[in-house]
Order: C-alpha cells, then structure tokens, then sequence
C-alpha cells in the first residue's frame, strides 16, 4: 500500500471523487454525495491520509484537522481525527491499523505534526481505536453540536488520545473544549 499524505486544498476533483466512494460505501448515508468526500455535518479537515491500493484507489481513510482545543491546564495542539474508513472489502484485514502507523508519523513530523492526536467515536468501534494504538480517557468534552451546528453540548463520549509530540503522561485532566464543530 502506498501512504498518501495531502492537504485538503492540494485535492482535486478526481481526488473527492475517489475518497467519497470508499466513504460512502463505510458510510452509507447523506453526510457524503457523490463529488463531496467531506461530511456535511462534522468539521471540515485540512489534510487527509490514505492508503492507495492497486492502480491508486483508495482503501483506507482519515481525515486530520489540527486546533488549539481548551484545557484547565491550558491550550493544547490536538490534530483531531475523523472520517476514518477502511473499504468494506478490505475490513479486518491490518489497513486500519497501517492507517494509524502512518499518521504517527504524520502527528510526530512535518506540517501535520501535533501535540496529541484526538478522536471520538461510536462504543461500537472504541475496541478498535484501543487495538490500534489509542488510549481511552474520561474528560468530558464541550463542542458545537453537529445537529445544528450552533447549540453548545457538553458531555462524556467515547475519547481516545495518542501521542504526537507530548508524552501521553502530559494530557490534561478536566474538561476539553473543541472551540467548534467536533471531527
Ligand atoms: C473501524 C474500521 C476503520 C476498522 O478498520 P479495519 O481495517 O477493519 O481494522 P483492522 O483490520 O486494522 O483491525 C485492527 C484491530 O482492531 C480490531 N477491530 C477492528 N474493528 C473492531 C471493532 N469494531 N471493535 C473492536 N475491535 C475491532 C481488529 O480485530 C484488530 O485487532 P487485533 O490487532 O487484535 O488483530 C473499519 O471497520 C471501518 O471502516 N468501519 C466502518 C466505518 C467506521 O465505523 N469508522 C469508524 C468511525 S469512528
């Protein structure tokens, strides 16, 4: 598998194109059409990784958005993760782990390097975020909610957290305040 590593505004036409089939087929739904490989509801990304199989089709996906989130100890650097697929066809087979080796090297070096990388999910695929090199935590978090897109909601989802540039042992207790639309 090749490893690629775009800004979101490098990607063009083709490149949607591509990412919105392997999205939509994980996610089947209206939060991606056909020519938008963005969710219509979460917060926009400024960088995707993928794993391009045979002839350059993507297999596996994230999208990363780095943001100065709200911490008791103060602001924090979280590359904060979502849109996380790996094609039907290809599921249970190691991509999405490989998917989370190539963005420690991202979260570590170069422009999408960050303190810690951040991600919220469904319970249901929580064992596979802890599988893969993720450590759940128990702060509560404060977001825009993505029901309206302006109502401010606190409360306890399932969080994760894994190092980039700061040691796990640094990440602060208390509440995280996303500041905006969560990933
Ligand atoms: C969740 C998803 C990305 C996992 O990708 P994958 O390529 O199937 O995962 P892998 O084969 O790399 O599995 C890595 C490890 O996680 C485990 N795992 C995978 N899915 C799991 C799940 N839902 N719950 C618990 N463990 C899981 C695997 O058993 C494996 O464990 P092992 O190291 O003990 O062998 C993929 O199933 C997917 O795209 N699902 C639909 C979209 C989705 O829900 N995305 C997450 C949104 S937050």
């Amino acid at each position: 598998m090749r490893v690629v590593t775009a800004w979101e505004t490098a990607l063009g036409p083709a490149d949607h194109l591509a990412l919105s089939a392997l999205l939509r087929a994980a996610f089947p739904g209206p939060e991606f059409a056909p020519d938008r490989s963005w969710p219509a509801s979460w917060a926009r990304k400024q960088a995707r990784i993928w794993l391009a199989g045979d002839g350059g089709t993507p297999v596996a996906h994230l999208g990363l958005d780095r943001r100065l989130v709200g911490t008791p100890a103060g602001e924090v650097l979280v590359a904060g993760i979502g849109d996380v697929a790996v094609a039907p066809g290809h599921q249970g087979t190691g991509l999405g782990a490989e998917l989370m080796r190539a963005l420690d090297a991202a979260l570590r070096d170069g422009p999408f390097a960050a303190d810690f990388g951040f991600v919220q999910c469904r319970e249901a695929v929580a064992g596979f975020y802890a599988r893969t090199g993720w450590t759940r935590v128990t702060n509560p978090t404060r977001h825009v909610g993505v029901r309206d897109g302006r109502t401010v909601v606190e409360g306890q989802e399932p969080t994760l957290v894994r190092p980039g540039r700061r040691s796990l042992a640094e990440w602060p207790d208390g509440l995280i305040d996303l500041r905006g639309l969560p990933w």
